[in-house]
């Protein structure tokens, strides 16, 4: 465990990003993402801080393990919780858990939802289904949408609880793009092809950060906001004019200085002795591979205070070799502290673009090591 690299997560900005997202989302109800340790930002007191404080009752994992986690560490609140792709609603053991702990199962295949509808201790427990509209990885397939309906009905269904379906390209612009376009339209026909059926369908969802972020499937009850929540915008940069999204990180990764020194133009500093690319400083910093602070990071700037500073060498275990041009060297000594990114999106937009990495993967990389402060 690190001492001085540490992972601060502020609950004010989660709650300022909640905010913003209600205002773009006025009259959707919310189901927060958050597997993956809510995207690496430790799930029991995010989910905690967004039941006690915000009042989201809905979120998502992928696991069952995950959902099993949170139902058990969080015993004392009321929320909802579903779980999207790692399913195997089949298994015995797997079935119990949903049906003790009322988790629900997100049914994307023939096979789990005819488990679900001939099976008797199911008889009662929301139906949530998810239809493939066009991003072919998981869902129900729409060319089969009258046959599951028939299924329903033997079943003895009169409703479903939640349709959706997901967006592969919502990064992109969502009425210019074709994919998104023939996603949002295949989704209206299945829902229609539900309501000429009789069947209700008590809530609907299909946007996703991306989309929310540009206005888009907020006529569904739901929206399922992941990386918004956690600050970044997950439009590709090209496209950023077309968001609404001006959420902050909610994070701030700082480590300190271990050492600095001077070097000249070419003097070879770490591992594989990599020339420096001027005369300037180098400041050895207390994050490395060992904390997720990866070998991509390599060639990345990074600021203190406003003095640009660039990631020389090659990325270590356990440290890594931030380089100052001699013509803006900051006020830095050993032990002072270091900031890998704060709040601002911009910088951490800069960041990931420039590493050719997705916030997804800063975040989610980030390993134990580094201790997350809650604030
Ligand atoms: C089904 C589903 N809905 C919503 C989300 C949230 O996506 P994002 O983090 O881009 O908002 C995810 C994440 O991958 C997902 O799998």
């Amino acid at each position: 465990m690190r001492f001085r690299s540490r992972h601060f997560i502020s609950f004010e900005k989660l709650e300022n990003n909640y905010k913003k997202l209600k205002e773009i989302c006025v009259d959707n109800k919310i189901i927060f993402m958050v597997k993956a340790n809510a995207y690496g930002h430790g799930v029991i007191p995010i989910v905690r801080h967004s039941v006690e404080k915000l009042g989201i009752t809905e979120f998502g994992c992928a696991s069952l393990g995950e959902a099993l986690l949170l139902r058990e560490e969080l015993y004392d609140l009321e929320f909802e919780i579903y779980v999207f792709s790692d399913v195997q609603v089949e298994l015995r053991e797997c079935a119990e858990i949903y049906l003790n702990r009322r988790i629900i199962p997100v049914i994307s295949n023939r096979d789990d939802l005819d488990f679900i509808l001939n099976s008797r201790e199911f008889e009662n427990f929301p139906l949530f289904i998810k239809f493939n509209t066009g991003m072919n990885r998981l869902g129900l397939e729409m060319d089969k949408v009258d046959e599951v309906i028939r299924s329903i009905r033997v079943s003895g269904r009169k409703s479903i609880y939640h349709l959706m379906t997901h967006l592969s390209s919502s990064s992109l612009p969502i009425k210019k793009n074709k994919r998104n376009i023939i996603q949002f339209e295949n989704f209206e026909k299945i829902k229609k092809a539900f309501s000429d059926a009789g069947i209700e369908v008590e809530r609907t969802s299909i946007a996703n950060s991306g989309a929310i972020e540009q206005g888009a499937g907020l006529g569904e009850t739901h929206v399922r906001p992941g990386l918004m929540m956690y600050g970044p915008s997950s439009m590709l940069p090209q496209y950023s004019d077309l968001s609404l999204w001006s959420g902050e990180i909610i994070s701030k990764l700082e480590t300190y200085v271990i050492s600095i020194f001077d070097v000249e133009k070419g003097q070879p500093v770490g591992y594989g002795a990599t020339p420096c690319p001027s005369k300037g400083k180098v400041a050895i910093v207390a994050l490395g591979y060992g904390d997720g602070f990866t070998t991509r990071y390599i060639g990345t700037h990074l600021y203190h205070k406003d003095i640009k500073g660039k990631v020389v060498g090659r990325v270590n275990m356990d440290m890594a070799q931030v380089f100052f041009d001699e013509n803006s060297l900051p006020d830095l000594k050993v032990g002072d502290s270091f900031t890998l990114w704060d709040h601002s999106a911009e910088r951490f937009a800069e960041f990931c673009k420039e590493a050719k990495i997705i916030p997804y993967e800063v975040f989610i990389g980030i390993t134990q090591r580094v201790p997350k402060i809650y604030s």
